[in-house]
């Protein structure tokens, strides 16, 4: 009786050994392994890494390839005249509408250090000083290539009766030789102020088309408005 029991529970304590050891079996490692390789595949940053590269830059020079255009601009945030505080720039906003109706690439210029002031006041000091100096701001980053763009749409607000500074950094430190530039301004009365003589002086061997002003109120508050005359601008000039 003694014996039998103990050979009850011998074989027992083998099947428990045997369902730890099936675990383990090879077939049992192998799923695990598969497994492991997925969970590893899944979550691997160098293929999804390539991928994602690879769709974006084929997004990216497809988009190019497909306009040819560009829109450079530059706009502030904070307080602004007529608007209050604004999350986006009015330049901001018609940018984006030339661009959404173009299929543009956009490119805002950031100065390289934000030192312009977030009210009005303080801003208008900020510039006036710009103006006085013909200081050339620096911005950050480069443009893109030039050589994928024919049209460059550029646009800034009007301050002090004449483009931002730091525009004519760019004007200065880019060849825009041979190629169409047409500019843009947001105001809030001084209208397109001369940024088209100003840009055809700063860049002589490019050809500057008709360019578009629009208030900075109507651009944050009329949008409606606002994009209606941008695409009847847009229509003039064969877009
Ligand atoms: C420093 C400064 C100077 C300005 N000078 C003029 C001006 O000479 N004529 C004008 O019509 N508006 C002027 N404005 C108003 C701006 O051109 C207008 O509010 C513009 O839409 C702001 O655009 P943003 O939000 O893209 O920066 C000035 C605004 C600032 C901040």
């Amino acid at each position: 009786m003694k014996k039998a029991l103990f050979f009850i529970l011998a074989v027992l304590l083998l099947a428990l050994t045997g369902c730890g050891n099936t675990t383990s079996t090879p077939a049992a490692q192998e799923a695990n392994t598969g497994n492991e390789t997925q969970t590893e595949k899944a979550s691997d940053p160098v293929p999804n890494t390539e991928k994602q590269e690879a769709s974006n830059t084929t997004t990216v020079s497809d988009k190019e390839n497909a306009s040819g255009i560009l829109v450079i601009f530059f706009s502030r945030t904070g307080e602004q005249y007529n608007v209050g505080v604004i999350d986006k720039g009015n330049t901001a906003i018609v940018a984006e509408m030339i661009a959404q109706e173009t299929g543009a690439e956009l490119f805002e210029v950031l100065p390289e250090e934000d030192y312009y002031p977030n009210t009005y006041n303080e801003l208008t000091d900020v510039a006036k000083k710009e103006q006085n100096e013909k200081a050339r701001p620096a911005y950050q980053g480069e443009l893109p290539d030039l050589s994928s763009y024919d049209t460059i749409f550029i646009g800034a607000p009007v301050w002090w009766g004449d483009w931002p500074m730091i525009m004519y950094t760019v004007f200065e430190n880019n060849d825009f030789s041979g190629k169409t530039l047409i500019p843009f301004s947001t105001h809030e009365g001084s209208g397109l102020s001369g940024f088209d003589k100003k840009l055809q002086s700063a860049c002589p061997d490019a050809e500057v088309l008709k360019g578009l002003a629009v208030r900075g109120q109507d651009a944050q508050n009329e949008q409606d408005k606002t994009k209606e005359s941008v695409q009847g601008w847009l229509k003039d000039l064969g877009f």
